[in-house]
């Protein structure tokens, strides 16, 4: 198995090998951000079972900051031993979580947001911390991420089935949802928060006890949450956060392979999803995989212009360009293509770029030097093959060695890098093109089809390409589509299943049909 998360392996097989030396001698962080709640950041440890615990092993794993590059501490590398001992911790608080009413797991899911939301600014700074997003962009998270939570404690109560009219006439025919079992959550860096809840409230809201395997690049945000649980009374058993960094692998593995995990959902790279889907293959699990994105984002002659430029500023730059969502590939209609980039540039110059707790940064670095590396290809690959840096292109050492310029580039052609491949970084780049025709063909090219986006003032071609656009979520004169109460989802080699919604939860339950035979006879006199 190769990496686990959307564009990561392990930062040390990313880094070449004199940088292991370099990483041992770099201090504790100097730039450490005060918690109002210094217990929250939870070091050397996992959650397992109601308890704080190290590894069996007593392997630890150093996480750095991507802005400074300082050490902001160890967490506890688990192996599949500690996988196996958090999986048997879920079942054995399975068969009694499972037995609470649907009330009762809305009031847990309710109080754990309640936390969430007294607690958003440390949250808020933890991801910053490990993650390098600006603090008004880690805040914006905090309190997304808790509306997961606020969400399906709503839902929760509320799982109904259905009384079916059956076909045999002596029959009687109803149907309950049930939890699937103990779930296997495997989650991200790019929101360190987000990912966690947006498959944790689901999964206790259906009934479900969890392991979740936190990202090795951002695994404090994820224990933060751990301890909320616990505050909330969330019972023993019911949340296990395992951490690991190089081991990722074998707890990936442990997950996909158990015959008692129900359930595996997954948020990271399409070709891990690939791989994780053929190891759970053997236990024949449910799955929900949101896998890589490459979004067309397309701004026909017919649009407001400044509207689509602040919405193609929203969506690219987002994260600094690190979420599955963000646009990918700008397409302008020909006729509107020199003033749209014009405006488009001029606001990307805007943009400030530097330490994410800094006041008035909008750009932080990226999450290691891997991103960095795939940006800067794209940029050299793009400018081989004709195309124009009009904004950016260079890095920032002085920053440090995670800051690259948010760039634009123009006369984007289809052959580029950029076209075909999820950039995952602050470059826009910007493709002209002629037709409606072209274009819909241009954006369903892709292999992948998460998000992809359009401006557009004609309302006959507004459902026209809503319909034609080959991917689970359509932004139609809106960069931001992002929202607790949406289906977040894709098709193709995006992945399966949907998140958040009212659909949510369906993906952590089976509907199980219980049938009353030799009913209906007539009332005895
Ligand atoms: C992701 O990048 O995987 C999620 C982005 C979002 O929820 O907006």
């Amino acid at each position: 198995m190769v990496l686990l998360t959307k564009v990561a392996l392990s930062a040390s097989r990313l880094r070449p090998a004199y940088h292991i030396s370099l990483i041992s001698l770099r201090r504790a962080s100097t730039m450490a951000p005060k918690l109002r709640d210094p217990t929250l950041l939870k070091q050397g440890l996992c959650y397992i079972n109601g308890e704080w615990t190290a590894a069996k092993s007593g392997k630890t794993f150093q996480v750095h900051d991507p802005a400074s590059g300082e050490l902001i501490g160890s967490c506890a590398e688990c192996d599949a031993d500690d996988t196996q001992i958090a999986i048997q911790a879920a079942v054995d608080a399975f068969a009694s979580f499972r037995k609470l009413t649907g009330r009762e797991r809305s009031r847990l899911l309710r109080k754990w947001y309640d936390l969430m939301a007294d607690n958003s600014e440390d949250i808020a700074k933890l991801i910053t911390w490990e993650n390098g997003k600006p603090l008004a962009d880690a805040k914006g998270e905090a309190a997304y991420a808790a509306s997961f939570f606020e969400w399906f404690s709503e839902e929760a109560p509320r799982t109904y089935g259905d009384v079916i009219p059956a076909t045999v006439p002596t029959n009687r025919v109803w149907t309950v949802k049930e939890p699937v079992g103990v779930c296997g959550l495997i989650t991200p860096w790019n929101f360190p928060a987000a990912m966690i809840t947006r498959k944790i409230g689901p999964a206790l809201a259906a009934g479900c006890t969890v392991v979740c395997k936190a990202p090795g690049e951002t695994p404090y945000t994820a224990l933060a949450l751990a301890e909320l649980s616990q505050r909330a009374g969330i019972p023993k058993g019911v949340v296990n956060i395992v951490t690991a960094h190089e081991n990722t692998p074998a707890v990936g593995e442990a997950l996909t392979s158990s015959p008692v995990v129900r359930k595996v959902s997954f948020t990271g790279s399409t070709g891990v999803g690939k791989l994780l889907m053929k190891q759970s293959s053997d236990t024949l699990k449910k799955l929900s995989f949101e896998l890589g994105g490459n979004a067309p984002f397309i701004v026909f002659d017919d649009a407001d212009i400044d509207a689509a430029v602040a919405g193609a500023i929203a969506s690219k730059f987002r994260s600094s360009g690190q979420t599955c969502v963000c646009a990918n590939r700008i397409y302008v209609q020909q006729g509107i293509y020199d003033e749209f980039v014009e405006k488009f540039a001029d606001k990307v110059k805007g943009f400030k770029v530097g330490r994410p707790f800094d006041e008035g940064t909008t750009h932080g670095p990226l999450i290691h030097e891997r991103a960095v590396s795939k940006v800067q290809a794209h940029i050299k690959d793009a400018q081989s093959k004709g195309g124009k840096v009009i904004v950016g292109g260079q890095l920032l050492p002085d920053l440090g060695s995670n800051f690259v310029q948010p760039t634009v580039i123009r006369d984007m052609t289809p052959d580029m890098a950029l076209a075909s491949e999820e950039t995952f970084g602050p470059v826009a780049g910007l493709f002209p093109f002629q037709t409606e025709e072209e274009v819909v063909k241009l954006a369903n090219q892709a292999e992948v089809g998460l998000a992809g986006y359009f401006f557009s003032r004609d309302l006959e071609r507004v459902y026209r390409v809503a319909e034609s656009l080959e991917v689970g979520m359509v932004g139609v004169n809106t960069g931001l589509i992002s929202d607790t109460a949406s289906p977040f989802g894709g098709v193709k080699h995006s992945g399966f299943g949907r998140e958040g919604s009212m659909y949510g939860i369906s993906e952590y339950q089976v509907i199980k049909t219980v049938t009353f035979g030799g009913m209906g006879k007539p009332l005895q006199s």
